[in-house]
């Protein structure tokens, strides 16, 4: 007899992801993806890699082969101040925790923060990850709608007013899969809610690096700050989308009340992150070729973004609209009319090109009209290749 039984309830509940069953195809020879949510490869910066690599083996051996510290690479973390600084955010070592990419960042988090019965709040549409996180705890999800100005704060107002809430999960800028920036207005309105209503945001900022003018917004962390307020905002990010994702290297930026507890967490889950590639990314950051690299990626994604989306205006323009990414990997799209993107993709799967559906960033309310574009990986000759065949597929 099967003791499938003794699972755990909520590991039961678990279903495979139905974008994987629906992408398995996306491998065949000839098929042009534009689902995969990954950064070009062909962008990684080899030459300084191997270099860091060379230099961890000479000069950080033992380091890099050794335990570490929970809080992770001190070194490294010494420059992660100066690169938070970059980004308007002051903090110092001890409230930096480096982790096995900001996947596992979001998993602590919301392990730390999650009784059960508690109320996270995501946009909607989120990112797909975290709703699997939070499917696993037994807190409660609940949506709020967002536009081209990113989440609706006021709609988080009024839920807000019935609701009490722990924690606010949001991409606010290049989001994913929404490609939107939370405006300046919004982002000072959902940090003051934030003390006034008394929970937590989980700010997830893998893209903003990547934009594509020289407009910043600045992080909610850096807005709570300016407000004074130094305990709402815990902020994520990652060298995944600005250096290589196979490091497995990203951080936390803690608050002092959440320091210590998430540590203590990320030591039961795996003691540290990587040594080896900790040491590697400190030993990468010192030959300063990273701000060369993010210019790098950033203009040649906007190259791509700009030309996926004249390709989408000139071909699919009467049947799909979209707003114009200023930044990040993605482009999210819906159909002008009542239209099924999931099972749309089996007639476009055949013509050789996927996306994936926008379902499936839905926790709840989904909008099956939707679909999310990345252009990251294609060559401009594969977005306007893909461009004529979804439009053939129509
Ligand atoms: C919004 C968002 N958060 C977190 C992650 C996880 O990134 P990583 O664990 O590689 O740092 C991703 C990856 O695609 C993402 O899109």
């Amino acid at each position: 007899m099967s003791k499938s039984n003794h699972l755990a309830d909520r590991i039961q509940q678990l279903q495979p992801s139905a974008i994987r069953e629906l992408l398995k195809h996306s491998k065949m020879p000839g098929v042009i993806s534009l689902a995969g949510g990954i950064p070009s490869g062909e962008l990684f910066d080899k030459e300084g890699l191997a270099q860091a690599t060379q230099s961890v083996l000479e000069e950080s051996f033992g380091d890099a082969f050794q335990y570490g510290l929970t809080e992770g690479n001190v070194e490294l973390r010494e420059q992660l101040v100066g690169l938070c600084k970059a980004r308007g955010i002051t903090t110092s070592v001890d409230r930096l925790l480096i982790t096995s990419g900001s996947q596992q960042a979001l998993d602590l988090l919301i392990r730390s923060l999650a009784n059960p019965g508690d109320v996270f709040v995501v946009e909607r549409p989120t990112y797909l990850a975290t709703l699997q996180i939070l499917s696993l705890t037994e807190a409660t999800v609940q949506s709020v709608g967002s536009d081209a100005d990113g989440m609706i704060v006021d709609e988080l107002e009024a839920l807000l007013a019935t609701t009490r809430i722990k924690a606010v999960y949001i991409v606010p800028t290049f989001g994913n899969p929404s490609g939107t920036t939370l405006s300046a207005e919004r982002r000072q309105k959902l940090v003051k809610l934030a003390a006034k209503h008394d929970f937590v945001i989980i700010e997830d900022d893998p893209y903003g690096a990547i934009s594509f003018n020289e407009e910043r917004q600045k992080t909610l962390f850096q807005t709570a700050a300016e407000m004074g307020d130094h305990e709402s905002v815990v902020y994520t990010s990652t060298f995944s989308k600005i250096l290589a994702p196979g490091l497995r290297v990203g951080w936390i930026v803690l608050p002092e009340w959440m320091q210590q507890k998430v540590a203590i967490v990320k030591q039961a889950t795996d003691l540290h992150a990587n040594s080896f590639t900790q040491s590697l990314v400190a030993a990468y950051l010192k030959t300063e070729r990273l701000d060369p690299q993010i210019a790098l990626i950033r203009e040649a994604y906007k190259q791509k973004c700009l030309a996926l989306s004249k390709f989408l205006k000139a071909e699919l323009d009467e049947h799909i609209s979209f707003n114009q990414p200023q930044g990040g990997m993605f482009l999210w799209a819906q159909f002008r009319y009542e239209f099924d993107t999931t099972q749309w993709l089996q007639q476009t799967l055949e013509k050789g090109v996927v996306y994936v559906p926008g379902e499936f960033f839905f926790s709840d309310r989904a909008d099956k009209k939707t679909l999310r574009f990345s252009y990251a990986t294609a060559t401009e000759e594969q977005l306007f290749e893909a461009v004529k065949r979804l439009k053939s597929a129509l």
